[in-house]
């Protein structure tokens, strides 16, 4: 079965075909990160525009990548939300017409459903059950998906997400959008030697917070620079990466304990980070649980992804929507 998916809930504009949720046949990304880089963030209104401009190319190069015409696709795929309501809409909308005009069946995605499924399209064996810790630039939570579809909360954040903390840390230390990877590349040079604020972890509370971590770094810069004194930008990052990924990385080895799985997987931007990557692969190793994660180009937003989910939702007969009714939905609670 082929199921093109299509992705614009953010800043990348992205059209793919896959066989059977776990075969990329193409995955075309537009990715607006030059324009925003200006800004120092993501712009809601010039990231619609883009996905506007840039849409039906993306689309007419996957199918052309996959070597198939939309006659040879089987259903669609579209992320509704989470997301920029003026982003989400671009997508849907084209989702919405294909679908109408063709006649083939529209799957609504959760976007981080999707963020999950680039798993699949990783690890080829990979099947639920499994624990699920979700990092992103919008959510930090730990799921557990009891089969393909069907996902339980374990913990979430009370506050900001971490991929919004690593992005507001790199601005406030100058560095450019986004701020994940940028961050990353400055600890790489530093040593996390400054203690922002090393909470006592609770084994058996899965919920996470950044607010305060990111506000002991912003003040941390502030009262630097008020005393005149030079900061060492590379050690604040490797410390805050330090500090951000223990909390993730210790409660997601927890959840896995807790529930009994052996199988934890990571999904969502921040899973590209090789600081959290090595800690869970060093903790999770010590009590034989096995980690997985997307390979580097499927961590961030993807339409493969989306593609994948939506194929499994097909099978599930979950979410497949009316073309006429189908609304993009900025918030959606996990
Ligand atoms: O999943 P994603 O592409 O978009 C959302 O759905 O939110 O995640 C984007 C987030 C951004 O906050 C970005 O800074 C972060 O993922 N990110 C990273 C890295 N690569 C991307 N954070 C830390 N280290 C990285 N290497
Ligand atoms: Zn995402």
């Amino acid at each position: 079965m082929l199921v093109l998916g299509i992705e614009s809930s953010c800043d990348e504009t992205s059209v793919s075909v896959v066989r059977d949720g776990r075969e990329i046949l193409s995955n075309v990304i537009s990715s607006q990160i030059d324009i925003h880089k200006l800004y120092g963030g993501v712009v809601p209104e010039i990231a619609s525009r883009n996905h506007v401009k840039n849409i039906i190319g993306v689309y007419e190069e996957a199918l052309k990548e996959a070597r198939v015409t939309i006659d040879d696709i089987n259903a669609i795929a579209v992320t509704y939300g989470a997301g920029l309501l003026g982003a989400l809409i671009v997508g849907v909308n084209f989702a919405k017409t294909l679908s109408f005009i063709t006649g083939k069946p529209l799957i609504a995605v959760n976007h981080i459903e999707g963020h999950i499924a680039g798993n699949y399209l990783t690890y080829k064996q990979l099947e639920p059950p499994f624990v699920c810790l979700i990092v992103s630039g919008g959510h930090t939570a730990l799921v557990k998906m009891e089969d393909y579809v069907t996902r339980k909360l374990i913990g979430t954040t009370l506050d900001d997400a971490i991929g919004e903390a690593f992005d507001k840390v790199a601005r406030e230390c100058g560095l450019n959008y986004p701020g994940g990877p940028n961050v990353q590349k400055m600890a790489q040079m530093g040593e996390a030697k400054i203690h922002f604020i090393k909470a006592p972890q609770k084994k058996n509370d899965f919920n996470f917070s950044y607010s305060g971590l990111k506000t002991a770094v912003i003040n941390y810069l502030h009262n630097a620079k008020q005393r005149g004194e030079k900061v060492n930008i590379s050690d604040v990052c490797a410390s805050f990466q330090e500090e951000a990924t223990d909390q993730v990385a210790i409660k997601a080895v927890n959840a896995c304990l807790k529930s009994g799985l052996k199988k934890l997987v990571i999904s969502g931007g921040v899973s590209a980070n090789l600081c959290l990557r090595n800690k869970l692969d060093r903790l999770a190793k010590e009590k034989g649980i096995e980690v997985f994660y997307p390979e580097l180009k499927l961590c961030t937003d993807n339409a493969a992804m989306i593609a994948s989910a939506g194929y499994y939702n097909y099978l599930a007969k979950k979410n497949v929507v009316d073309p006429k009714e189908l609304k993009p939905t900025s918030v959606i609670p996990l």
